[in-house]
C-alpha cells in the first residue's frame, strides 16, 4: 500500500501540523521511559474543571436528555452569556447574537468559513495564533501576516493595518490577550483598527478567549465598539474546560442566520453535555474558583518573568494576560527550534519554538506556559539554567 497514491485536497498540503504536538507526544515518550520532565508548553490550563461545572455535566448525563441542541445552541446558555457581559462588562449583547460554537476552533471555522471568499486577504499578527492563517488557507484565502514586534507590545497597530490593507482585504483579526504573548491590545487601537475595517468595507475578528486571565489593568471587550464587530470566546481558558468543547461567537444580528446555516451543516450542534455543563460556570461559586486561580496564575507569572530575565532571555514586555511568556532568547541561539528540541532531549524541559507562531524572528524566540505549579517552574528554570551554561 506504501506506494499507493492516496487522495488528498491541495488544502492539507497547506496547512503546518503543530510543532508544539510533536513535541509533546516526544516529552510524553520520554516519560513512558521513565524520564522526568518540566511542562511548560502546554496551552491549557493544568486546573481541572470546577466542581460545579462537571456536577451539572453530570447531572444532565444521567437525564439521558442528550439531544441535539439547536445549532445556535442552548438558548438558556446564551442568555447566561449576554448576562455574563452584562455584569462584567457592562455591555448590553442581545442573546439572540451569540452562538454556541464548539469552542473558539468552531468560532473561527465558522467566521472564517462566512467571511471569506478564495483568493480574499485577512490581516493578522505575526507572531501569532497558528490555526488563524490555517484556517484562512482552508478556505482559500491568502493570510497576509504583518510582523509585530516589542514596540507595539505584539499587537497590530492601526498605520500598520491601514499601510497593509489591500483591495483583497476582507478582514483583519487580532487576539487580545494574545497567543504566544500575553499582551493586550490598547482600546484605542482596536477601536481606530474597527474604524480602518468598516471604513474600507471588511471585518474585524476578535479574538477574546483569554479574557478573564488578565492580571491588572483596565481591559473591555470589543463588543463595546459597535455591533458590526465579531467577537469569539470560548470555554476552554478562563472557565478550565478544554475537553468540552465549548465556546461562542457574538455577530452582528444581519449574520446570525448565515452563521445559523454554517452551524448547521458543520457541526449540527456543540455538545449537548457541555452546554448544559457550562450552565453552570457562571455561577458566583464557580466565578470564586476561577478567580482563585487566576491569582494562582498571576503569582505564576510574576515567578517566571523575572526568573527567565535572570537567566538572560530578554522579555521587553510584561505579559499582562493568558499564560505565556514570548521571550526572546538570541543570547543562547540563533535556532530555537533546536534549542526546544535539544532542551528536551537533554535536561527534560519542554516548551515551544517561536516556529509556531510564524515566521518573524521566530528563530529567536521561545514561548513558556505557565501552565504548571510554581514548584515545576522553579525546577524548569534550574533545568534551563543548567542547559545554558552548556550553550
Ligand atoms: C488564541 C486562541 N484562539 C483559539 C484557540 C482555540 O481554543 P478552543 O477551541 O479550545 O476554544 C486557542 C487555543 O489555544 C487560542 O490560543
Amino acid at each position: 500500500m506504501a506506494d499507493k497514491i492516496l487522495p488528498l485536497a491541495r488544502r492539507v498540503l497547506a496547512v503546518a501540523p503543530f510543532h508544539v504536538m510533536e513535541l509533546l507526544a516526544r516529552a510524553r515518550e520520554l516519560e513512558a521511559q521513565g524520564r522526568s520532565i518540566i511542562h511548560m508548553e502546554i496551552g491549557e490550563p493544568d486546573f481541572p474543571t470546577p466542581k460545579p461545572i462537571c456536577d451539572a455535566g453530570i447531572q444532565i448525563i444521567e437525564s439521558g436528555n442528550l439531544f441535539y441542541t439547536p445549532a445556535l445552541g442552548l438558548p438558556a446558555l446564551r442568555a447566561a452569556i449576554s448576562r455574563f457581559y452584562q455584569q462584567r462588562y457592562g455591555v448590553a449583547v442581545p442573546a439572540s447574537r451569540i452562538i454556541i460554537t464548539t469552542g473558539a476552533s468552531g468560532a473561527l471555522l465558522l467566521a472564517i468559513g462566512a467571511l471569506i471568499d478564495p483568493g480574499d486577504e485577512v490581516l493578522m499578527a505575526d507572531p501569532g495564533y497558528p490555526c488563524n492563517r490555517n484556517f484562512v488557507r482552508m478556505m482559500g484565502g491568502v493570510p497576509a501576516e504583518i510582523p509585530v514586534g516589542a514596540e507595539s507590545e505584539y499587537q497590530l497597530l492601526p498605520e500598520m493595518v491601514a499601510r497593509k490593507w489591500s483591495p483583497k482585504t476582507k478582514a483583519v483579526m487580532v487576539a487580545s490577550p494574545s497567543n504566544p504573548t500575553g499582551t493586550l491590545i490598547p482600546a484605542e487601537s482596536l477601536r481606530a483598527i474597527a474604524a480602518i475595517a468598516h471604513a474600507r468595507g471588511g471585518a474585524l475578528i476578535v479574538d477574546e478567549i483569554y479574557h478573564g486571565l488578565v492580571y491588572g489593568g483596565e481591559y473591555t471587550t470589543a463588543l463595546q465598539l459597535g455591533e458590526d464587530v465579531f467577537v469569539i470566546n470560548s470555554f476552554s481558558k478562563y472557565f478550565n474546560m478544554t475537553g468540552w468543547r465549548l465556546g461562542w461567537i457574538v455577530v452582528p444580528e444581519i449574520y446570525v442566520r448565515e452563521f445559523d446555516k454554517l452551524s448547521q451543516n458543520i457541526y449540527l450542534s456543540a455538545p449537548t453535555t457541555a452546554q448544559h455543563a457550562a450552565l453552570a460556570a457562571f455561577t458566583p461559586e464557580t466565578i470564586a474558583i476561577l478567580e482563585q486561580r487566576r491569582a494562582e496564575f498571576k503569582a505564576r507569572r510574576d515567578f517566571l518573568v523575572p526568573a527567565l530575565r535572570g537567566l538572560g532571555f530578554r522579555i521587553p514586555v510584561v505579559p499582562q494576560g493568558a499564560f505565556y511568556i514570548y521571550a526572546d532568547c538570541s543570547a543562547f541561539t540563533g535556532n530555537s527550534f533546536a534549542f526546544a528540541r535539544d532542551l528536551l532531549e537533554t535536561d527534560g524541559v519542554a516548551i515551544t519554538p517561536g516556529a509556531d507562531f510564524g515566521n518573524y524572528a521566530a528563530e529567536h524566540h521561545v514561548r513558556f506556559a505557565y501552565t504548571n505549579a510554581i514548584s515545576a517552574l522553579n525546577e524548569g528554570v534550574r533545568r534551563i539554567s543548567e542547559f545554558i551554561s552548556r550553550c
